[in-house]
């Protein structure tokens, strides 16, 4: 910790002269706060975590996916979980639906509840408008119902028109056929990607609705990394592995938190429509230390005290993927009825539920593929001085933010990455 809060007065120092190079920034701008002002022409911050219920849900889903003592890699989207519990909650009653509306609450806005369709449709909507310019990315989110009584056509309307679920009737087959049936839809869902394999087996009894997502995702960079500076070098993960490490030197917004030894970087993707976040602790650690450092505040703080800096990025180009049962971590935090055919209420999907309807499963499929290419559009000069380093050669955490609408659409952490193995190791 001593040795890295000498950097202080680097940072400082760096500012100074990033000031002096910048005109824009006059005399009005020299007090403390306004060192960090973003110059003329720099893009406007998206709005805060707090109060978002993709960042609340998000957070709470991740602590508890990432409780269990076997994950590694976990990526997820907080925006399809969260539409698909909305979708859900609006099929079901009594306590059923409370507990659906508990996971979808957030602690700052009250008036949320009544608005969370429209929130998430709107954010639901700005995500698929970036498609093609700011990122690649396909999205697929259903609803399987297996040998259940017919389910109403204004809940099947409704759910795709707010939240993009679709209704999709299981087949008639066994426990395999079933995971066979949904590891092809996930795989359409990807655009053709074959998902991790689903952990854990699938057991749908008659009656049971099986929430599904998938979703793959990959970013084009406001500007480019350097391909021919991409090299080899050794990612320190769970394992040690050899993996390609691209580069470049840029203004981005940056944070070094000297109290939790961790950098805070947000790399905005073309025509800033959305950015990444990116946690990394200073040393090489597992992520347990930071994670217990994760809430909406936390998460609001270090975005607001990120500013232009010039930092010199190493990220590794990879694929990060995961396929997860989401049925413990939803329990967990109080998703309880749904799952019990005697107590589940899901009147609102059909009128003959009783007795029969309840969740049978919710999984989830995600790839973040972190590529050099940026998407096409204008790029203006930078002038870099003195960059900061940001050297992501050990495990970080990863978000992807909508910039209109704030929202979390993936979310994710980064333990390890499939190369060649490292024998030596210390
Ligand atoms: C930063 O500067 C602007 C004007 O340049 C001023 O309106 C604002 O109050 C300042 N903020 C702080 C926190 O000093
Ligand atoms: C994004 O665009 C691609 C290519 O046009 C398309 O295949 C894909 O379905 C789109 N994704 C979404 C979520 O609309
Ligand atoms: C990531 O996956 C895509 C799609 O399969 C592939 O084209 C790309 O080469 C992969 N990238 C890396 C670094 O493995």
């Amino acid at each position: 910790m001593k040795s890295r809060s000498a950097m202080l007065p680097r940072l400082a120092v760096s500012f100074l002269m990033l000031s002096s190079v910048l005109p824009v920034l006059g005399s009005t701008t020299s007090s403390p706060e306004n060192s960090s002002v973003t110059p003329a022409g720099s893009p406007p911050r998206p709005p805060s975590p707090l109060g978002d219920l993709t960042w609340t849900l998000g957070l709470r889903l991740y602590r508890a996916v990432r409780s269990e003592p076997s994950s590694v890699n976990a990526v997820f989207s907080p925006l399809l979980v969260a539409s698909s519990l909305g979708a859900l909650g609006g099929g079901s009653a009594g306590t059923t639906a409370g507990q659906v509306q508990d996971l979808l609450k957030t602690p700052v806005s009250s008036k949320a509840k009544a608005q969370v369709g429209g929130l998430l449709s709107a954010a639901l909507k700005s995500f698929t408008d970036a498609n093609g310019t700011a990122f690649h990315l396909h999205t697929s989110s259903a609803m399987f119902s297996k040998q259940a009584p017919p389910v109403s056509k204004s809940f099947v309307k409704d759910s795709q028109a707010k939240f993009r679920l679709q209704h999709q009737p299981m087949g008639k087959g066994d426990a395999k056929a079933d995971l066979k049936q949904l590891r092809a839809w996930a795989k359409a869902g990807l655009g053709g990607l074959d998902g991790a394999p689903v952990e854990g087996e699938i057991k749908a009894n008659a009656g049971a609705l099986i929430l599904a997502s998938a979703l793959r995702f990959k970013g084009l960079w406001e500007k480019e990394f350097s391909q021919e500076s991409t090299d080899r070098r050794t990612f320190l993960g769970v394992k040690y592995t050899k993996v390609m490490m691209m580069h470049r030197a840029g203004l981005y917004r940056f944070h070094e938190d000297m109290e939790n030894m961790v950098q805070v970087l947000e790399a905005p993707l073309l025509g800033n429509k959305a950015s990444l976040v990116l946690l990394l602790p200073f040393h090489v650690e597992n992520l347990d230390r930071v994670e217990k450092l994760l809430n909406p505040e936390q998460l609001s703080k270090w975005l607001e005290k990120t500013s232009r800096t010039s930092v010199s990025i190493s990220l590794p180009r990879a694929n990060i993927s995961s396929t997860l049962s989401l049925q413990k971590p939803l329990s967990a935090l109080g998703l309880t009825d749904a799952w019990d055919q005697k107590v589940a209420d899901f009147s609102g999907v059909s009128d003959k539920s009783k007795g029969k309807l309840h969740l049978g499963g919710v999984f989830h499929w995600a790839s973040l593929e972190l590529a050099a290419e940026a998407g096409k559009g204008t790029v203006e000069e930078e002038n870099i001085q003195k960059p900061k380093l940001f050297y992501a050669d050990h495990p970080f955490i990863i978000f992807v933010r909508d910039s209109a609408t704030g929202a979390l659409l993936l979310m994710g952490a980064v333990d390890h990455l499939e190369g060649e193995p490292l024998h030596d190791e210390l």
